[in-house]
């Protein structure tokens, strides 16, 4: 019998993991404690922007294999795999990852658990979580009733989740037992061949923290060169085009720009440091501390050439903002640096503008102070100064020449190194990049 699948916290992750396991054929029921989102999601109302997730969602409700319940009770009754995906963000003031709502899971799911089960954790974690979430489960199930825990770490982008979801390049399971492994290989399956990752739990946990630190070094690494390049008067594109040709390095996280930001790259290395200092190895991790500096003051140096560009002060000036979201493709505002940006040349005395194609409602809730318009032309209407800090396909295509006739003065700042340069100054444009002359 195929086992019934539960996953716990439906977010971003939960929400793409529950309809794509109902895709592949599995009988799934969502839990998450915000009523209102499992009132959304039974209506086939997705609460996120994920492409092509919604079509997943509505096919699994349609089929009558995934449905979404606030009850922990149901979920301990139904599930033989409890997939926990709960978010662990930044300890407000600290670099620490809080875990309180993957303890509050586990906590709410174990006095459920009246049969044999596999509970795993796919929420990133500081190593060390999974082990001692394992003993709290056994202390805390009902006697007689020996739930196991694995651990197996999520990969997926926002943008591409669904994608990833399906077509994994690795799977990652942290185990104690054979039959937790060969659970976790059966539910897999319907994957076809996906290279399967067996370790403890510590190693999975940290296989997902080191991957996150190697991504966010890279970004870094080539936004530090633009420090260089800025200072010697040298081109970050270039030289970035011309270390990629390099199949040792590789192309892919090598664009220079403002830099990561979301939900996971920024407190996962912060978490990462912290832990790393509780288990006496922080000096493994001295350069993570470099890495966040280097992404920062990107931030601040994006800030600093809109206000060369204004005049040497915001006061009184314009200043159009096209991006909202952490990066294209995604409605994720956490941490994000287009955001970031806006905010403080707001707090600077700058007019801004901001507009995204999709997350306008998540920017205007989080920052009511900050005006948006509904296009780029009207974000942009009247701008001293026009900054691109997400990389939507939509203003990698703007027409210079439209653009320029809504604005006051045609000078723009590209925060992503995605417009042609060439074309932007030959329609009349000041055109400034990050780590380019
Ligand atoms: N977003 C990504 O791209 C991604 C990728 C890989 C891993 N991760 C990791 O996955 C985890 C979740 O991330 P996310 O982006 O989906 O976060 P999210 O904030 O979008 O979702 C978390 C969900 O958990 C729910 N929740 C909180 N406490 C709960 C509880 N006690 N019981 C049930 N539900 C509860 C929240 O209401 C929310 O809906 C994090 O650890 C993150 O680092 C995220």
């Amino acid at each position: 019998m195929p086992y019934r699948l539960t996953v716990i916290g439906t977010g971003y992750l939960g929400i793409t993991h529950a309809a794509c396991m109902a895709d592949l054929g599995f009988d799934v029921l969502g839990l998450d404690i915000d009523a209102d989102k499992i009132r959304r999601l039974n209506n086939g109302e997705l609460p996120i922007h994920e492409p092509g997730l919604e079509a997943v969602l509505r096919r699994g409700l349609e089929s009558g294999r995934l449905r979404f319940t606030t009850s922990y009770e149901e979920v301990g009754a139904f599930g033989d795999v409890h997939f926990v995906c709960v978010g662990t963000p930044q300890k407000q003031g600290e670099y620490a990852a809080d875990v309180s709502y993957m303890d509050a899971a586990i906590e709410s799911l174990a006095p459920y658990l009246g049969r044999e089960c596999l509970v795993v954790g796919k929420s990133t974690v500081p190593v060390g979580t999974a082990g001692r979430l394992a003993d709290k489960l056994a202390r805390l199930a009902p006697d007689g009733v020996q739930p196991e825990l694995a651990w197996n770490p999520e990969f997926l982008r926002e943008g591409f989740a669904v994608k990833d979801t399906l077509n994994p390049d690795r799977i990652v399971i942290g185990v104690r037992s054979e039959r937790a492994e060969k659970v976790l290989r059966e539910v897999y399956q319907p994957l076809g061949e996906v290279p399967i990752v067996v370790t403890d739990f510590a190693t999975a946990e940290l296989v997902k923290t080191a991957a996150n630190a190697f991504l966010a070094t890279k970004i870094s690494f080539i936004n530090a060169m633009a420090e260089v390049c800025e200072a010697a008067h040298a081109d970050v594109k270039q030289l970035s085009e011309a270390l990629s040709y390099d199949d040792r390095i590789g192309g892919r996280f090598l664009n220079a720009g403002l830099g990561f930001g979301g939900g996971c790259l920024p407190k996962d290395i912060r978490a990462f440091m912290a832990r790393a200092g509780e288990l006496g190895a922080d000096q493994a991790l001295t350069f993570l501390r470099e890495v966040d500096a280097i992404n920062m003051r990107r931030r601040a140096r994006m800030v600093d050439l809109a206000r060369e560009l204004a005049g040497g002060s915001f006061q009184g000036c314009t200043v159009g903002v096209l991006g909202a979201a952490f990066k294209p493709n995604s409605d994720d505002i956490r941490d994000s640096p287009a955001l970031d940006v806006a905010v403080t040349i707001g707090h600077q005395g700058g007019q801004v503008t901001v507009y995204d194609p999709i997350a306008l409602d998540n920017a205007r809730k989080a920052h009511p102070e900050l005006r948006y318009g509904a296009s780029a032309l009207e974000a942009v209407r009247g701008a001293n100064v026009v900054l691109l800090l997400t990389e939507w396909p939509e203003f990698v295509e703007l027409d210079p020449e439209v653009l320029g006739q809504a604005v006051a003065t045609r000078k723009i700042v590209d925060g992503r190194n995605a417009l042609n340069a060439e074309t932007w100054r030959s329609a009349g444009w000041h055109y400034r990049a990050l780590g380019r002359p």
